[in-house]
């Protein structure tokens, strides 16, 4: 029998949500990501670590096809979710970023009111039969995003009117009230205070009960609290993947092991 591990940071053995094999990124001539291939888990926070430039976006932005959306930007060999290949012709890639959300690295609002940020995506997708149903998805995704109690009073003014971090979580918000099996978070914290990005870990962790969550982040510490599994990319390599305990520990490559220690990045 597997025994239960003691504490929430170990992984534990789960499904694979999403199987990438030998992806290439090129943004016309630069090569960004070399021959990267990696199993992410269902159920598990994994976290993307490595020094400014290694590809950490490119690839995040390769798991829902937001490259698709960059010009110059080539995407070869095969990534598949739940067994399905996402780079399939009959994949209409709308459906695919509802299943796979994202939280980008810097927040984006959509030019709407508060409380229409959150009801698009529920409206879109038919979550809500009625106005009491879609006004308890957006206090449940606010109260998710950690900041209801900033927004409940004023749902009707515009999301780009709020702070920064305000901004962000919003757009947490966003990214969960359509209720994704993936959630992909580019340095979700970047722009939040210690109280907002505690609240925002404590969503993480509460989120891989359902969804594989994969999260981009330059805090070390973070990626030690948050995360079951580490990759470490440098210089559009995956160089090591495995359990966050071990890459913070014991890690195999001297790479990854000058990155955590603060001799490169
Ligand atoms: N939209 C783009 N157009 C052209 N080149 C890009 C684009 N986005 C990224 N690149 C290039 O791809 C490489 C990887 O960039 P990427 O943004 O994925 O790195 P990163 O690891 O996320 O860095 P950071 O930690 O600074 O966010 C870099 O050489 C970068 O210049
Ligand atoms: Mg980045």
């Amino acid at each position: 029998m597997y025994d239960a591990p003691s504490t929430t940071k170990e992984a534990v053995v789960t499904d694979v949500k999403i199987q990438a094999n030998d992806v290439q990124v090129y943004y016309a001539d630069n090569h960004a990501i070399k021959d990267v291939s990696v199993a992410i888990q269902d159920k598990t926070v994994t976290a993307f670590i490595g020094p400014s430039g290694c590809g950490k976006s490119t690839f995040l932005r390769c798991l829902n096809r937001m490259n698709d959306t960059i010009d110059i930007c080539r995407v070869h060999g095969k990534i598949e979710i739940d067994g399905e290949d996402i780079y399939d012709k009959r994949v209409d890639p709308v459906q695919l970023r509802a299943k796979v959300g994202m939280v980008f690295q810097k927040p984006n609002p959509f030019p709407k009111s508060i409380y229409d940020n959150i009801a698009y995506g529920p409206r879109i997708h038919g979550m809500a039969r009625n106005k009491a149903e879609l006004d308890e998805i957006v206090e449940r995704a606010l109260r998710r995003g950690a900041i209801w109690d900033e927004v409940k009073d004023r749902l009707n003014a515009p999301g780009t009117g709020l702070s920064g971090g305000q901004q962000q979580r919003l757009c947490i918000a966003r990214a969960v009230a359509t209720e994704p099996e993936v959630l992909l978070m580019d340095e979700p914290c970047s722009a939040l205070d210690p109280i907002a990005t505690a609240q925002v870990e404590e969503l993480i962790d509460e989120l891989r009960q359902n969804y594989a969550v994969v999260i981009v982040t330059h805090s070390m510490q973070q990626a030690a609290r948050v995360s079951q599994r580490t990759a470490f990319f440098h210089l559009g390599h995956l160089v090591e993947y495995d359990d966050t305990s071990k890459i913070f520990t014991n890690p195999e490559d001297s790479r990854t092991e000058s990155y955590i220690t603060g001799r490169i990045g």
